[in-house]
């Protein structure tokens, strides 16, 4: 089977900013592949890039086997793309807003119904279809705009960050939604700044920073290249923290903000007990240790040197809904 995605040295720029800086990518099909990555790093320029919203500067891109510099138009026939606001109808109610996408896609009417009941189905919504949208939870309206994206039967969907700014509970409903989705044939490309959410979704995960892609690989794989557990010290006080770091031994990040040290442990209980003794024996006061498992977030700082979380780089300017 052809790659879903197939990018090579794939450049944008934005002034002086590099978004997309020579980032080569192959994403096999029937898969969820999830772009992970802090603020700025790219993520949504490369949905824009693949939606063919923005313009490649240089490289190469096939979407689904179509080039998209030259058949535009067969990539865009192969996706379906949803940004982060629900772009829907509220005095309609759900049917009628998918109907109307459908129209618009050139269905008849009677086609357009088939595809707002097929699309009400797969997502769960099919009671509550004859409602208002005004009536709709948060969860619920981002799983009907999801909806809007299915109704030309995407072989691709592309969902820029679907769950951010939705609570627990409607994360793990749109995730249910995206997981029944899948598991009916329609691939997946999801970015996300949210690790719990690569892990628990994507079969691949793409690690993208300053508009590269620094790794590749299933979760499990990542982990494990971040090496052994992890040891977590939390200090009483942060006026310890470089003193405490150069105590604690294995190079430890330092995380100010929350006053921790976290650093690669390889001899598990005994070793963890011996180094944060040597900073109670310096007098230093601890609030917290532990002893955990690697997750992403320790995968992307060791690959990236800063966590996830550090949003030096906050000026969100590409949005999906602006133009090219
Ligand atoms: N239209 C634009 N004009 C100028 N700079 C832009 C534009 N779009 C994106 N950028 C810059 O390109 C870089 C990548 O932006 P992009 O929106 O792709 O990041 P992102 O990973 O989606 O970030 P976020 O997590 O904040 O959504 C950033 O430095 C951003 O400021
Ligand atoms: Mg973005």
């Amino acid at each position: 089977m052809e790659p879903m995605l197939e990018a090579t040295g794939l450049t944008k720029t934005y002034g002086q900013t590099r978004a997309l800086d020579d980032l080569d990518l192959t994403v096999a099909g029937g898969q969820v592949f999830a772009l992970l990555g802090p603020n700025g790093a790219g993520k949504t320029t490369l949905v824009r890039t693949i939606a063919t919203l923005a313009r490649l500067e240089k490289g190469t891109l096939r979407v689904a086997g179509h080039d998209v510099r030259t058949e535009g138009a067969q990539v865009r026939r192969a996706i379906g793309l949803a940004g982060q606001f629900a772009a829907v109808e509220p005095a309609l109610t759900g049917r009628e807003n998918l109907q109307m996408v459908a129209r618009l896609f050139g269905h008849t009417r009677r086609g357009a119904r088939d595809a707002s009941d097929r699309v009400l189905e797969q997502l769960g919504l099919t009671d509550a279809g004859s409602r208002p949208v005004r009536t709709y939870s948060g969860g619920m309206r981002r799983r009907l705009d999801l909806g809007a994206s299915l109704v030309g039967a995407p072989r691709l969907l592309l969902l820029d960050e679907p769950t951010t700014g939705l609570d627990p509970r409607s994360r793990t409903e749109l995730w249910a939604a995206l997981e029944d989705l899948v598991a009916q044939g329609t691939d997946v490309v999801l970015t996300t700044q949210y690790l719990d959410e690569a892990d628990r979704l994507a079969d691949q995960i793409g690690i993208i920073d300053h508009g590269r892609l620094v790794a590749v690989g299933t979760a499990n794989e990542l982990k494990s290249r971040a090496g052994q557990d992890v040891l977590d010290v939390r200090l009483a006080d942060s006026a310890d923290l470089d003193r405490a770091a150069g105590l604690l031994g294995g190079e430890p990040t330092i995380d100010r903000a929350d006053r921790r040290l976290t650093a690669p442990l390889t001899g598990g209980a005994t070793e963890m007990l011996h180094r944060a003794g040597a900073l109670t024996e310096a007098g230093i006061a601890i609030a917290d240790v532990a002893l955990r498992r690697p997750t992403l977030d320790d995968v992307f700082l060791s690959l990236t040197g800063r966590p996830t979380d550090d949003t030096d780089d906050t000026d969100d300017t590409g949005t999906l809904e602006e133009s090219a």
